[in-house]
């Protein structure tokens, strides 16, 4: 009806249709208010039904318990890079240490933040296959004296996902800006966790911070204001002005995603798109996927023909058939298909089909 592509875009991402038509809606006059979401003060009672009530929602889906703080900031995941270590990193000039396992792009910049902020210790790396897998990790690997554990969950650009928890004693920090919401994950196994909105949660321009409490409280006492979680927590991340339009279309994806059963029932159709797509690419004789067992994401899916030239040629057919935004990071090249939670089944289905037809005229 509305003549839209499929959109495998890494973030910003696809957004669940009900979602964009109840916005369109809702534009010129919310509920009957007489103006727009983006019009309203933050400080109206409106708003503050609006934010309280994603943080209710985002609360009762991924159970997060009232020892945890739920933060709607700004900056970007990337922002996090600083804003964790400057409140959890503890020890005097900056002599705080940090676990981190890298497995990308996303933890070297986590890194290169980390340097100038406390000690790092890099617990294991990936790096040497192209980021192409999860480490094993012991449990001696990890520093006792840590003040915590940072981790990226799921690797946007290289398509990896933990397969279980790291096996560490101290507090986990996980970046989980491309997997938050696509399944159940114990929030009381971590320290905090992070992710920008854009992929699984709504637009750019909104971030998600869940803390738990007694490991902000213990942050230095000259942060910088806006840079200080506890000044976001106690105003109810009403400090300043928030993300308001932001937070109101995060406010419609936590809705449709408990209309549509919550965070198990996108699960089970996750686990099912990204079998679909897996079963399809292990046994191709044209496309190879570049992660293989346990480290797969359901999330990100890389792949490639082993050809450039004929990368190129798939990935412009594809455009024009539909299947919009399929190649790799720039600095991994190939294919990337993103098939977040806003995916429909359809659209990977369709894109199988379609990579099946590709091939039966190619090879
Ligand atoms: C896993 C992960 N972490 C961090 C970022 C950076 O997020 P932002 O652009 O919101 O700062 C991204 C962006 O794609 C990401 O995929």
């Amino acid at each position: 009806m509305y003549d839209r592509v499929y959109n495998f875009s890494s973030g910003p991402a696809v957004m669940p249709e009900p979602v964009l038509e109840k916005a369109s809606k809702e534009m010129l006059n919310y509920r009957g208010i007489g103006m727009s979401v983006m019009e309203m003060s933050h400080r109206s009672k409106a708003y503050d039904e609006i934010i309280k009530g994603a943080e209710a929602l985002l609360r009762s889906l991924m159970n997060i318990p009232d020892d945890y703080a739920v933060l709607f900031l700004q900056g970007g995941a990337s922002l996090q890079f600083d804003m964790i270590p400057m409140n959890l990193a503890k020890g005097e000039g900056r002599t705080g240490k940090v676990d981190i396992v890298m497995t990308g792009m996303w933890t070297k910049r986590a890194l290169n933040e980390l340097k100038k902020l406390a000690v790092p210790h890099i617990v294991a790396s990936s790096e040497d296959k192209t980021f192409t897998y999860i480490p094993s990790l012991e449990a001696g690997m990890f520093d006792p004296e840590a003040d915590y554990v940072h981790v990226c969950w799921n690797n946007t650009i290289y398509g990896t996902r933990y397969p279980e928890l790291p096996p560490c004693e101290r507090p986990i920090v996980a970046d989980m800006s491309s997997c938050i919401l696509s399944e159940p994950v114990d929030v009381t196994k971590f320290g905090c966790i992070f992710a920008g909105a854009q992929k699984n949660l709504g637009p750019a321009g909104l971030t998600i911070v869940i803390i738990r409490k007694d490991l902000m409280e213990g942050a230095p006492d000259d942060l910088p204001t806006m840079l200080d979680f506890r000044t976001h927590a106690s105003n109810g991340s009403l400090y300043n002005t928030p993300p308001t339009y932001a937070i109101y279309m995060c406010s419609l994806v936590l809705e449709w995603l408990r209309d549509n059963g919550g965070v198990e029932a996108i699960a089970r159709v996750n686990r099912r798109k990204a079998d679909t797509f897996y079963k399809f690419l292990d046994a191709s004789r044209m496309f190879r996927p570049t992660v293989t067992g346990t480290s797969r994401s359901i999330m990100n899916i890389p792949f490639v023909t082993g050809d450039n030239v004929l990368d190129a040629e798939f990935i412009a057919a594809a455009e024009s058939a539909g299947f919009k935004n399929l190649k790799g990071h720039r600095s991994v090249g190939g294919m990337r298909a993103s098939i977040y939670n806003a995916m429909p089944e359809e659209g990977v289905q369709k894109l199988v089909e379609f990579m099946d037809s590709f091939e039966k005229k190619h090879v």
